[in-house]
């Protein structure tokens, strides 16, 4: 199994390159962000509990996202490996990942971060609130709160990945093929 994380700041490409990625690679998709939109929209008392968090752009409690994952990776078989989207969110996530991929004989092999410029994230994010109805791509301020989370919580994983050699930053700016094709051929590597 190869495993990897698609990371990046909200709008920077993650859940669109990974759908390709997944598909291309036989790789599993698991994005914490669709686990727990789809909680909301099944009306669960976690899904309840989580939304008004969603909705102002902060993080959700990294032990809800953890057994959500714990959860997926031990009921997903058959794949080459697994794509982690918007998921470790804190270097806490990120050791709690370790650990379980380390119990199943897995690891973290690589780490792709799409690098975008902060004007472009919110042009795709506003252009998306249209069709998206998602409550976190309505208001600008919610918008630019999600980017200054990322660059508080999320953004030190990649010193932490760094360290041990995983990380790859990919150009993020272009087309959604060119991107496409940076990923796949770093992708290509190791698979
Ligand atoms: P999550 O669902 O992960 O959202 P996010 O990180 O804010 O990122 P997005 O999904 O908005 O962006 P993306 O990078 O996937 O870009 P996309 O491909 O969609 O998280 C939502 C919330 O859930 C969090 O705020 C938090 O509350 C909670 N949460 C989730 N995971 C958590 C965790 N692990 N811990 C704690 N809390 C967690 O693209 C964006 C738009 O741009 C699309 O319309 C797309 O079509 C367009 N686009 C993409 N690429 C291009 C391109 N090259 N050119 C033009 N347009 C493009
Ligand atoms: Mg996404």
């Amino acid at each position: 199994m190869v495993n990897f994380l698609i990371f990046g700041p909200p709008g920077s490409g993650k859940g669109t390159q990974s759908v390709r990625l997944a598909e291309k690679f036989n790789l599993i998709h698991l994005s914490t962000g669709d686990m727990l939109r789809a909680e909301i929209t099944a009306g669960t008392e976690l899904g309840k509990k989580m939304s008004l968090i969603m909705s102002k752009g902060e993080l959700v409690p990294d032990e809800v996202v953890i057994e959500m994952i714990a959860y997926k990776i031990d009921n997903s078989k058959g794949s080459a490996g697994f794509l982690f989207d918007g998921f470790p969110r804190t270097v806490a996530q990120t050791i709690a990942l370790e650990k379980m991929l380390n119990v199943r004989g897995m690891k973290i092999d690589s780490m792709l971060v799409l690098d975008v410029d902060h004007d472009e994230l919110v042009k795709r994010l506003i252009a998306r609130a249209e069709l998206s109805g998602r409550p976190d791509d309505k208001d600008p301020a919610v918008i630019e709160n999600r980017i200054d989370v990322y660059k508080e919580k999320t953004e030190p994983i990649i010193n932490y990945c760094r360290e041990k050699g995983i990380y790859q930053p990919v150009k993020g700016m272009g087309t959604i093929e060119d991107i496409f094709k940076r990923l796949a051929d770093q992708m290509k590597e190791l698979i």
